[in-house]
């Protein structure tokens, strides 16, 4: 491995394995036993960060809802709010695979209008696939999406797009719903997936799930024994207040380290300590 420094002062590891992850190499990385990484991104900024860090693919999720745009759900946001955002993590991603998420509404109707979403992420973003929910329910878009040429990630668990439905933030596939995810994992394999994310699955039936599968499964919150794992960046890097998913492990705090030095600033300030003399020009 020849290691480049990064901008951020860390070594890169963006010149380990493929110089562009491809659809191939998740299956690839499932077939060697090789774990993969991802997180999401909403923009160029953090997916650079990611990217020179050797994270594999970046999702752009709808969770940008909650994140970005401060809904209480992901329903609300549109592909029109999405779409800028997807521009932006391409444009910073030079090693890493980049995933559209298509927004509730936008793919449900039929493979029409599924299809249609699909090739707007892909022509106006350049991302190099895209992810929507369901498993059985979702089939026949997968299907459709794929026979156009564009790779899909499926999406089947705790769906949030559906939370009101299936009576809120629920870990599913429990108890007798571990038949049922099963069928949704086949479902969306045969229909043509590349990978298929798990969403707060109990880890056993991931295990299952990720056995019987011949393509990759992906956690989030479902586990150690999927193929590769996936967290929401703001709550990996310690920006979510209240509550937070059993799930996520906080790499950092940036949250509170921003809170301290946006106070900091507010008092040099205050103080007349910033600007200093060092920050004038003559
Ligand atoms: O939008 C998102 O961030 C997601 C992941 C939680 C899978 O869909």
């Amino acid at each position: 491995m020849s290691e480049q420094q990064t901008p951020y002062g860390g070594a890169s590891t963006a010149s380990d394995g493929p110089k562009r992850v491809r659809t191939r190499h998740f299956q690839r990385a499932k077939e060697q036993g090789i774990k993969f990484t991802g997180l999401t991104s909403y923009d160029y900024l953090s997916a650079t960060i990611f990217d020179q860090a050797g994270i594999d693919f970046l999702l752009v999720g709808d969770s940008a809802a909650n994140m970005v745009l401060g809904h209480d759900t992901t329903l609300p946001i549109t592909i029109e709010e999405l779409i800028p955002m997807c521009r932006a993590v391409v444009r910073g991603a030079s090693r890493a695979f980049v995933v559209a998420d298509m927004p509730f509404g936008s793919y449900e109707a039929g493979p029409d209008d599924a299809l249609h979403t699909a090739i707007r992420f892909m022509k106006e973003t350049e991302a190099h696939a895209v992810k929507l929910e369901g498993g059985v329910r979702s089939a026949k878009q997968i299907r459709r999406i794929v026979r156009a040429g564009i790779p899909v990630m499926a999406h089947i668990g705790f769906t949030p797009q559906s939370e009101h439905g299936l009576g809120g933030h629920l870990i599913q596939g429990r108890g007798e719903g571990a038949d049922a995810l099963l069928e949704d994992a086949h479902a969306v394999e045969e229909a043509g997936a590349f990978a298929v994310v798990l969403e707060m699955v109990p880890s056993e039936v991931a295990a299952r799930v990720t056995a019987e599968l011949t393509i990759p499964t992906i956690s989030v919150g479902a586990g150690p024994h999927c193929d590769g794992q996936l967290m929401v960046w703001t709550d990996w890097a310690g920006f979510t207040t209240g509550r937070v998913p059993k799930f996520v492990k906080r790499y950092a705090e940036l949250g509170r380290i921003m809170h301290d030095a946006a106070v900091a600033y507010r008092n040099d300030v205050e103080t007349g300590v910033y600007p200093g003399p060092e920050h004038e020009y003559e």
